[in-house]
């Protein structure tokens, strides 16, 4: 299925709509300076299990690039944006995450974290009534983020079934292959 038609599915199913989007984008100005300060928790929190550890930091440089890639796409939440191009860039990152072994057993316990971060910012930045719709936008967003990403790596999975039987390799081997396609 392709980015587009999916996003279309996903807004469908979490009943995303037009004022959500407008509340996300509304939170920027509030949230995207705080990117630096989110990655920097973010991959302390990361840092603590031995095996994303040795993933992060076993690759000199990795983790370098990665607060600032991470910061990128925490602040394209809350463009407001979620059109085709958004999709596709999610996508891209399920398939980079199964191209170095990262499964979804990591990414979606690290997506509650970074929701927990970012609630915590609500709480103490916003109103009663502000906050309640902040965390309604927030937690569907991140509904089709985390679907995105994992059917990216479903995806990547079933290319790579085509090349080996081992399970666990196949996801990189398929990433590697849908990447390289996509150029
Ligand atoms: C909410 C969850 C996560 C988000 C939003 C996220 C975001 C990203 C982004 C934006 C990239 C860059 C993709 C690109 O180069 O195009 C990336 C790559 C990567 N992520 Fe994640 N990530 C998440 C979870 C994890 C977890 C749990 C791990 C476990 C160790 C991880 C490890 C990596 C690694 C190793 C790369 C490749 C870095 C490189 O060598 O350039 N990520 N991630």
């Amino acid at each position: 299925m392709d980015a587009q038609t999916l996003l279309q599915k996903l807004l469908s199913r979490t009943g995303l709509q037009q004022h959500h989007a407008e509340a996300l984008r509304s939170l920027e100005p509030l949230m995207a300076p705080l990117a630096p300060e989110i990655a920097l928790a973010f991959y302390d929190y990361l840092g603590r299990d031995p095996e994303m550890h040795e993933i992060l930091w076993g690759t000199p440089g990795r983790v370098e690039r990665l607060y600032r890639s991470f910061a990128a796409w925490y602040r394209e939440i809350f463009s407001g944006v979620y059109d085709a191009g958004y999709a596709a860039r999610r996508m891209r990152i399920g398939l980079v995450h199964a191209r170095v072994g990262v499964r979804p057993e990591h990414v979606l316990p690290a997506a509650g974290i970074v929701q927990e971060l970012t609630l915590e910012h609500f709480r103490q930045a916003l109103r009663g009534s502000e906050v309640f719709l902040a965390i309604e936008s927030f937690e569907k967003i991140m509904a089709v983020e985390m679907a995105l990403m994992e059917e990216s790596y479903l995806q990547a999975l079933a290319e790579g079934l085509k090349l080996t039987q081992e399970v666990r390799e196949a996801a990189m081997v398929g990433a590697r292959v849908l990447l390289e396609a996509k150029g």
